[in-house]
């Protein structure tokens, strides 16, 4: 949702805007645009599409300078275009500035510039800001971005830079993230950290309501409001390399092989081995009273968090006996929940920023309700706010389309499913070392699974020039089909709906035709007779059914037209391992199709805005 960088010291600064531009991209890539500082002036340079176009252009004139401010944009106020690109100045190209997120009163500000005679360039919000600045100016830029800010309702992370004052470079966030990243006689900030890491692993978070005056050799922090703010340093304990593609030739397939990592990663330090039980008392607060007195569960994400709170569901209703409720966060947070005062909200979110989810959190905490937080960003709002957090450790993900993430989420929340169970009995030991047994050897078997990219690549080019597919399950498998329709839906775009098997010949049945492309999972034992009547009638009506399910269970062979097999594991494990042939599909046709997979069309990596 749109990333900024900045840098300020000696070096030459267009390189290292582009470098940070470049790991940034994810975010956004309607347009790219730069503003650099040199000898009383500053140029910009902006190209609409992705970033590579906004380079041609550099290779053609290059920027030189050694302050300088740049952005990846995905369109909120304004289609992509030239003009709507960041950055932004005012009228006398003065005050220059980059935006991620949406001030929502900017209409009523730009109304008011107008009545004094501004002409604006943009539709976008940010150009109001440009304006703005340069309306209030005081003769102190520190002072007037205060008190610019002060009328500025919505969210927003800025990079700020002024042609008078060329010392400095202002940063300031309120609900979208921004860092600031500490050099030696130079200084950066980025909206993330792959962007800065090749630079510095030293961080200052903001906080909303916080801003950064940074110089070449100083950083100091405040509240938007001019109080002084002693903060630590945060180091980033990850490499270079996991941020980068690794010799694959996408991040998405990188991240889908990195998933055998990334469930050992998660589980590591959580399984006391000498007595099989879960230990997640050194992360988790919650006293074994405040565990055992939970009288429901609401878990609250978008997107593929969400897909992930929907197996967490069946899994934490089934290990600990807590009625759970699963959320979208944008309706979550407007449909006024009831909560009880043994609520616990669970909120999952990869990056640990997006807009709803956050308010989502704000809102319960509001009622006096626990937020735990299943995140994969350590330092991130979310990470910050939440009272609880259990951390994924899949490492930087950076394909627009989730994967290891959403595994990861998923053995965070067996974790926690199991951990709750021990303290509140509802699993016995036996029981209880099953699981763990369980869950230890599905790296492995994630492992093994991934040997079978080669034949799933050539099911995915058979299916690549359908244009509508459904899949179709039962409980946990159903959880698991919505997350491979919405990985197909995002890369590959063809349309494709996930339904309840059973809830098939309640409508969609009409749907299904001769050749119509049906994926089943039948991974689920205690239902599996059912769902493989299910499957028998999509057959009737000529539908062409890919099957998935449990290596052993021969006889869908007969049922199907093609069967992926996937490793036994129990039941309520499933969904870590059925739903990798599924991100495969998905891959390999965006792939057969021509896609960007990585930078798939109108989304963004994460959703800063509402
Ligand atoms: C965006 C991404 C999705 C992600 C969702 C939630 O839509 O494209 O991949 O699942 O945001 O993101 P979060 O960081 O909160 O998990």
């Amino acid at each position: 949702m749109c990333g900024i960088v900045g840098y300020i010291g000696s070096r030459n600064a267009e390189s290292i805007l582009i470098n940070g531009l470049t790991k940034l991209e994810y975010r956004g890539y309607d347009s790219a645009g730069i503003a650099v500082y040199n000898d009383g002036n500053i140029q910009l340079k902006k190209a609409v599409g992705r970033l590579s176009q906004l380079e041609e252009l550099l290779e053609q004139s290059p920027l030189s300078g050694s302050l300088a401010i740049g952005h990846t944009r995905w369109a909120t106020h304004g289609k992509p275009s030239d003009s709507n690109s960041h950055p932004h100045m005012d009228e006398k190209g003065e005050f220059v500035v980059v935006h991620n997120g949406i001030i929502e009163n900017f209409q009523e500000i730009k109304n008011e510039l107008i009545e004094k005679g501004a002409e604006f360039a943009s539709e976008t919000d940010t150009e109001v800001i440009a304006y703005l600045l340069a309306d209030m100016y005081d003769g102190d830029l520190v002072s007037t971005v205060q008190k610019a800010v002060a009328r500025m309702e919505g969210a927003y992370a800025l990079g700020i830079i002024y042609k008078h004052e060329p010392d400095k470079m202002i940063a300031v966030r309120l609900a979208s993230p921004l860092i600031v990243g500490i050099g030696e006689k130079e200084n950066f900030i980025a909206s993330d950290i792959p962007a800065l890491i090749e630079h510095t692993r030293d961080i200052y978070i903001l906080n909303d309501g916080e801003m950064a005056v940074i110089t070449s050799d100083n950083i100091q922090l405040t509240t938007t409001t001019g109080k002084p703010i002693q903060r630590d340093s945060f180091h980033v304990e990850w490499d270079v390399e996991t941020a980068e593609k690794d010799g694959f030739e996408h991040f998405m397939l990188k991240e889908i092989y990195e998933q055998p990592k990334a469930y050992r990663d998660t589980l590591l330090n959580r399984i006391d081995h000498d007595v099989n039980k879960i230990d997640l008392s050194n992360e988790i607060s919650l006293s074994q009273e405040q565990i055992r007195s939970i009288d429901k569960i609401h878990i609250v994400a978008c997107g593929t968090a969400y897909h992930a709170g929907l197996v967490g569901k069946v899994a934490l209703e089934n290990l600990a006996r807590i009625p759970v409720e699963v959320d979208v966060a944008s309706e979550y947070r407007y449909r006024n929940p009831i909560h009880t005062p043994n609520t616990l909200v669970v909120v999952i979110s990869q990056s640990g920023e997006t807009a709803d989810t956050l308010a989502a959190m704000k809102e319960s905490q509001k009622n006096g309700v626990k937020v735990l937080a299943i995140t994969n960003v350590k330092g991130s709002s979310v990470a910050r706010d939440a009272d609880e957090v259990l951390l994924t450790l899949a490492g930087p993900e950076i394909a627009v389309a989730s994967t290891k993430a959403y595994t990861s989420q998923l053995i965070a929340i067996y974790l926690l499913g199991l951990y709750f169970a021990q303290i509140r009995e509802t699993k016995n030991n036996q029981e209880i070392t099953q699981y763990i047994q369980a869950i230890k050897e599905l790296p492995a078997q994630a492992e093994k699974l991934l040997e079978f990219a080669p034949i799933i690549k050539e099911f995915s080019e058979r299916y690549a020039h359908y244009e509508d597919l459904f899949f179709i399950g039962r409980s946990m498998d159903y959880a698991v089909s919505l997350e491979g329709s919405l990985k197909l839906k995002e890369i590959s775009y063809i349309h494709s709906e996930a339904y309840p098997a059973g809830e098939l010949k309640h409508g969609t049945l009409a749907l299904i035709t001769d050749g119509i492309p049906v994926i089943a999972l039948a991974t689920q034992e205690d239902i599996y007779d059912k769902m493989v009547s299910n499957i028998k009638e999509v057959k009737a009506r000529e539908a062409y059914v890919l099957g998935i399910t449990l290596d052993g269970n021969t006889d869908l062979f007969h049922s199907v037209d093609e069967v992926i097999t996937i490793p036994r594991t129990l039941a309520l494990l499933t969904p870590a391992l059925a739903v990798i042939p599924l991100q495969l599909l998905a891959y390999y046709a965006a792939l057969a199709r021509g896609n960007d997979v990585d930078k798939p069309r109108n989304l963004a990596k994460s959703v800063t805005v509402e």
